[in-house]
C-alpha cells in the first residue's frame, strides 16, 4: 500500500515532453530538445583533477554530517569574495545538491499548515517540497510585463498570520529573470514589517549573470541575515550536476536543524565531490565566465530570434540559460486538422509530435501562457530549434 503521501506527490511536470521526446527518439524520429536544465559543458579539468587526486590519495571514507572543514571554508571565502558575505563554517551545511538544500530547508521551517509563498512561474520542486513538508503553497502569479518578478505590492497582499516561508529565486528558473538591488530592497521594506516571514534565496544560477552583478538580498538587506536561508550549489556554475554538491548559508540553529535531518536521511555529500567543490571555489572563475559568455551569445540568439516571429513576445532575461516567451496569442489556435491547442502543453505535445521539438510548457512551472525553452545547446541546435518553431508556429492559425 502506497502512502497517502506519495501518492498525493505530482511526478514532475516536465516529465511529460521529455518522457515523449525519448520515446519518438527511440523510434527514430529527428528531435531537437530545449528541454535540459543543465549546461551542456564538461566540468573544469581542475576541478575533474582534484577528485581523481582525492580517490588515488584515498580519500574514501565518510566526511562530517554538514562537510568537510575545507569545503566549509572554501565556501565562506566564496561568499565573502563574490558576495560580501560574512559567514563562519558553523553556519554552512554542504549536500546532495541544491534541491536537497531547499527541501532540507523547507523540513527545518515549516510546520503542518504553515504557509511557503512561491512566485510564478516556479521552479517545479518548490511546491512539491512544500507538500512534503506538510506546508500550503500560496503562488502567486507575476507578469510577463514586470519580467515576472515579484513586486513588494503582491508580496504583502500574499502574507498573513500562516506565513512562514518566502521562496526567491534569482536568476530563475524557468524565466532567467534577475530581480534588481531596487527590486530586493522593495521586497525587503516588507519583510521588515512580518518578522517571522523566513527567506529561502535560490542563488543556484548566480555564475550566470550577464548584464551586471549577480545581487542577493542579503547584500541590499544585511539587517536580515538571521531570516535569510541562502541555498547555492556547484551544478549551474561550473557545470557540475553529476557531482550532485550544493550546500545552505544559514543562522546557526538553522543550520543544526537542517544537519539532524541531513544526518538521518542521507550523511553528507560524496567525499571525492566535496573535494571537486573545494577546488572550484579556491580556483579563479576564468572557466566559469568563458563559460557565462558562451551563454549570453546564445540568449541574444534566441530572444532575437523569439522576437522575430509574429505573435511571440520575450523579454531578455538577466542570467540562467532559459527564455520564456508569451505565446498566448497561438493559444486557442486551430491545427490542420481543425482541432484547437487549448494549453500550453497543447502547444508543447503538437511541436513535439509534428515539428520534432521538444520545449517545456509554462503549465508546468504555474503560467500557463509561456514556455520554456533551455538554451544550454549548441547554436546549430538553437538554429534549428527555432526554424522548427517558427514553422510549427505558421502551421496553427
Ligand atoms: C532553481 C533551481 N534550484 C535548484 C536546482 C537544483 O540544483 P542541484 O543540481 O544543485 O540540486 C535547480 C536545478 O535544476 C534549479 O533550477
Amino acid at each position: 500500500m502506497i502512502s497517502q503521501r506519495a501518492q498525493n506527490l505530482q511526478p514532475s511536470a516536465t516529465l511529460k515532453v521529455t518522457g515523449r521526446a525519448k520515446e519518438l527518439k527511440r523510434e527514430g524520429k529527428s528531435i531537437v530538445s530545449l528541454s535540459a536544465g543543465e549546461p551542456d559543458f564538461k566540468t573544469p579539468k581542475y576541478i575533474c583533477d582534484a577528485a581523481i587526486e582525492a580517490i588515488n590519495g584515498g580519500q574514501h571514507g565518510y566526511t562530517m554530517n554538514p562537510g568537510t572543514p575545507e569545503l566549509r571554508e572554501a565556501i565562506c571565502a566564496k561568499l565573502k569574495r563574490d558576495n560580501g558575505l560574512d559567514y563562519d563554517p558553523s553556519q554552512i551545511i554542504c549536500s546532495n545538491g541544491a534541491k536537497q538544500s531547499v527541501g532540507f530547508a523547507l523540513l527545518a521551517l515549516v510546520n503542518p499548515g504553515d504557509e511557503v509563498i512561491i512566485p510564478a512561474p516556479y521552479w517545479v520542486s518548490y511546491p512539491e517540497m512544500t507538500r512534503l513538508a506538510e506546508g500550503t503553497s500560496v503562488t502567486i502569479r507575476t507578469s510577463f510585463e514586470n519580467d515576472f518578478k515579484l513586486t513588494p505590492a503582491e508580496l504583502e497582499e500574499a502574507i498573513t498570520d500562516k506565513t512562514r516561508v518566502l521562496i526567491l529565486c534569482s536568476p530563475s528558473n524557468p524565466t532567467g529573470s534577475c530581480y534588481s538591488a531596487k527590486d530586493l530592497e522593495g521586497l525587503a521594506e516588507v519583510l521588515r514589517k512580518y518578522p517571522d516571514v523566513m527567506v529561502i534565496s535560490d542563488e543556484i544560477y548566480e555564475y550566470i549573470v550577464f548584464d551586471g552583478d549577480h545581487v542577493s538580498i542579503l547584500n541590499v538587506a544585511p539587517d536580515l541575515k538571521d531570516r535569510v536561508v541562502v541555498v547555492n550549489g556547484f551544478s549551474k556554475g561550473f557545470a557540475m550536476t553529476g557531482w550532485r554538491l550544493g550546500y545552505l548559508a544559514a543562522e546557526e540553529s538553522i543550520v543544526k536543524a537542517v544537519s539532524k535531518i541531513q544526518s538521518q536521511e542521507t550523511s553528507a555529500p560524496s567525499t571525492i565531490s566535496q573535494a571537486a567543490g573545494t577546488a572550484a571555489y579556491n580556483h579563479d572563475l576564468s572557466e566559469v565566465h568563458a563559460m557565462r559568455e558562451e551563454f549570453k551569445k546564445r540568449r541574444d540568439f534566441m530572444v532575437d530570434s523569439l522576437n522575430s516571429i509574429e505573435g511571440v513576445s520575450c523579454f531578455t532575461p538577466g542570467g540562467a540559460f532559459y527564455v520564456f516567451p508569451d505565446i498566448s496569442s497561438y493559444l486557442g489556435s486551430k491545427k490542420a486538422d481543425g482541432s484547437v491547442i487549448e494549453t500550453s502543453t497543447d502547444l508543447c505535445l503538437y511541436l513535439l509530435d509534428e515539428f520534432g521539438l521538444a520545449v517545456v510548457p509554462g503549465d508546468a512551472f504555474g503560467e500557463p501562457n509561456g514556455l520554456r525553452m533551455s538554451y544550454a545547446a549548441s547554436i546549430a541546435d538553437l538554429e534549428e530549434a527555432m526554424n522548427r518553431f517558427k514553422k510549427g508556429l505558421a502551421s496553427i492559425s
